[in-house]
């Protein structure tokens, strides 16, 4: 495995990109940090799930998710996606995964569940001003549309349907059973291979353009306590906005989902990720891709 290490505030030059031989870059760090050393016009597609507000607690100091207003969460990201835009080529396409999420009603922590360690939380944040407890916030909209006023063309909301979603214990409204997936071009023209992704007709004799609700089950990772992209959501992300051999990017790397599907699909991929321990489950689950892991300073 090679390992390169980057020096503080310095650009991160192509040279440590990723090759045939080394077809995924982890970079070890504070995304905020290690994007803005990125070169210009460098991706050919960025694949992402960011920290959800107030929903995770990764457990690691600089985490995106915990801050306490709302307004901070989403200009945190809009700045983060503003050197995305950046970084992609011209011709390139950000594909956004992002749930919604309800007010605490001011509730300050949340237990551990069984199911689900990761929603253990030692902090909620309030209820955002003019918000009432049990309001549905709308994070996901609410992001998306700032990206769109920032200078994002705002191309399609996807709804990723999960059957086999958490049950909820709720009594007064529905289970939520989806998520967003939403596709933004950096031009107005972009590469999008529409071929590549096409789906069934309903009587099964040919082929139509995909449509904008994806049914895909949540995959379970024992090693994370996190919920990791299914394949199936990032597979069509890939192969309608990428070829074999360009590079794919994905901020918030987690475990490697967006690496293992590009090796898959002889795409190269860069991962920028805050957690060490995160980072070494991701070198195993893409060993058969043979990552290069770039650690911290
Ligand atoms: C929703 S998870 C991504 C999961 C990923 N899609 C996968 O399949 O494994 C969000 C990730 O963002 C990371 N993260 C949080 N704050 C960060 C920051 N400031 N810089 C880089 N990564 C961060 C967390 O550690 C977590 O791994």
């Amino acid at each position: 495995m090679n390992s390169i290490s980057p020096s503080n505030n310095t650009p991160i030059p192509a040279l440590e990109w990723p090759t045939d031989q080394e077809p995924i870059v982890i970079l070890h760090g504070d995304t905020r940090d290690i994007i803005r050393r990125l070169p210009d016009n460098s991706f050919q597609c960025v694949v992402t799930s960011p920290p959800y507000w107030g929903v995770r607690d990764y457990g690691v100091e600089g985490q995106i998710g915990a801050e306490a207003e709302l307004d901070v969460y989403l200009d945190t990201l809009v700045d983060i996606f503003r050197e995305v835009r950046r970084v992609l080529k011209p011709e390139g396409t950000f594909w956004l995964n992002i749930g919604n999420t309800y007010s605490s009603g001011g509730r300050k922590w949340r237990q551990e569940d069984d199911k689900n360690k990761g929603r253990a939380m030692s902090y909620r944040p309030p209820t955002p001003p003019g918000l009432k407890k049990k309001d549905l916030i709308g994070v996901a909209w609410l992001l998306a549309l700032k990206c769109q006023r920032d200078g994002w063309y705002l191309r399609n909301d996807i709804i990723w349907y999960k059957p086999n979603c958490q049950p909820e214990s709720v009594k007064d409204r529905f289970t939520v059973a989806h998520e967003y997936l939403f596709l933004f071009s950096k031009s107005e023209h972009y590469y999008f291979d529409q071929e590549a992704i096409k789906e069934r007709t309903t009587n099964g004799n040919g082929l139509k353009n995909k449509r904008s609700v994806w049914s895909i089950n949540t995959e379970p990772c024992p090693d994370a306590h996190f919920a990791v992209f299914p394949k199936g959501l990032v597979r069509p992300c890939i192969l309608a906005g990428s070829r074999p051999n360009d590079v794919i990017l994905d901020p918030f790397y987690g475990v490697g989902t967006v690496g293992i599907v590009s090796g898959e699909l002889s795409r190269l991929c860069v991962g920028i990720e805050l957690k060490q321990e995160y980072i070494e489950i991701a070198d195993k689950r893409t060993a058969a891709v043979q990552p290069a892991l770039i650690p911290a300073e």
